[in-house]
């Protein structure tokens, strides 16, 4: 299979700088020989460049930079669709309103091969938010209402094939609005935050979501926030919440994930080089890319999906 990276340098999801940075550091941590040391083949495909967009006037007036997100929107999900048809795409983040774009084109992908899209969110947030349930107005905490087809985003693509509630499942949760667990608790997604995963662990929940997805023939695209991990590992990220994820525990999610042979597409989201210590945090992205593409200790898997 060929690894497509396409660079997604977007700010306009938040307020706060630097994740446009985020596609060079990946390339400066070497993401690709990363990934052909694996003995995969790697296409760069660049950058992409945002549509030109207007912002309607029904969007509410608090939202950061909505005619950007629009035109991100449309040229993300293009590039996914695009790049779906000839590999596996990694979008090199850039915050994480780039999955409004990059999870749009895997649902319309996945709806032309006739099969179902399943979504695995690895994140401290929900990111379940509307244009007009969203208190900071900072639209990559949005993305999973919009993938879902919830009202109120006038101007976005339209959702033509939304992603169903049990089709998506949240890992790491620890930092939820009001607004957006109420409206999550009413449907079937499913979330384990971090008491679960502290009580489970957090191999189980994950093997019983990737059972479902090869047992109806999905397509699963994976969105990796830099938040999911905890903030003494990866600090380069403008929306750290404390008790995240070990590096022990990303590697084994990554590593079941590769198991399963299931992940079609994949984002790596809101690293902020502007914010790292050395580069450390790009570097643990990057090796948790190679673990989910098959980078392992032992040739042989010392414990197999099943
Ligand atoms: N729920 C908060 C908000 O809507 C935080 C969202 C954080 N999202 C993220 N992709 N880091 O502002
Ligand atoms: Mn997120
Ligand atoms: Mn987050
Ligand atoms: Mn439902």
């Amino acid at each position: 299979k060929t690894c497509i990276l396409i660079g997604a340098p977007m700010d306009s999801g938040k307020r706060r700088r630097g994740c446009l940075m985020g596609p060079d550091a990946y390339r400066v941590a070497e993401i690709g020989p990363a990934l052909t040391d694996l003995g995969l083949k790697v296409r760069d495909a660049g950058n992409v460049t945002p549509d030109d967009a207007r912002a309607p006037d029904a969007l509410p007036g608090h939202l950061h930079a909505p005619a950007e997100m629009i035109g991100w929107t449309s040229a993300l999900a293009r590039a996914a669709e695009e790049a779906l048809s000839q590999g596996v795409p990694i979008f090199l983040g850039g915050d994480h309103g780039l999955a409004l774009g990059s999870v749009l084109g895997a649902a319309n992908h996945a709806a032309n091969e006739g099969r179902p899209l399943f979504v695995l969110w690895l994140d401290a947030h929900t990111d379940y938010h509307t244009p007009q349930s969203t208190q900071s107005g900072n639209l990559h905490g949005a993305p999973l209402g919009y993938v879902t087809g919830r009202d109120g985003f006038h101007g976005f693509p339209e959702v033509a094939h939304p992603v169903p509630h049990e089709n998506i499942c949240l890992l790491g949760l620890r930092s939820v609005d009001p607004a957006e667990r109420d409206e999550l608790q009413r449907t079937d997604i499913r979330y384990h935050d971090m008491r679960s995963i502290d009580e489970t662990g957090i191999a189980r929940p994950l093997e019983a979501f990737l059972r479902d997805v090869a047992a109806a023939n999905g397509m699963l695209h994976v969105s990796l926030d830099v938040d999911f991990l905890d903030p003494s590992f990866a600090p380069a990220v403008g929306t750290t919440v404390p008790g995240g994820a070990t590096i022990r525990e990303a590697h084994l999610a990554m590593e079941i994930i590769c198991d399963s042979g299931l992940m079609t597409s994949l984002d790596l989201v809101e690293l902020n080089p502007f914010l790292d210590d050395r580069g450390r945090t790009a570097q643990v992205m990057v090796d948790l890319a190679a673990s989910a593409l098959g980078r392992r200790v032992f040739d042989r898997p010392t414990r197999a999906f099943s």
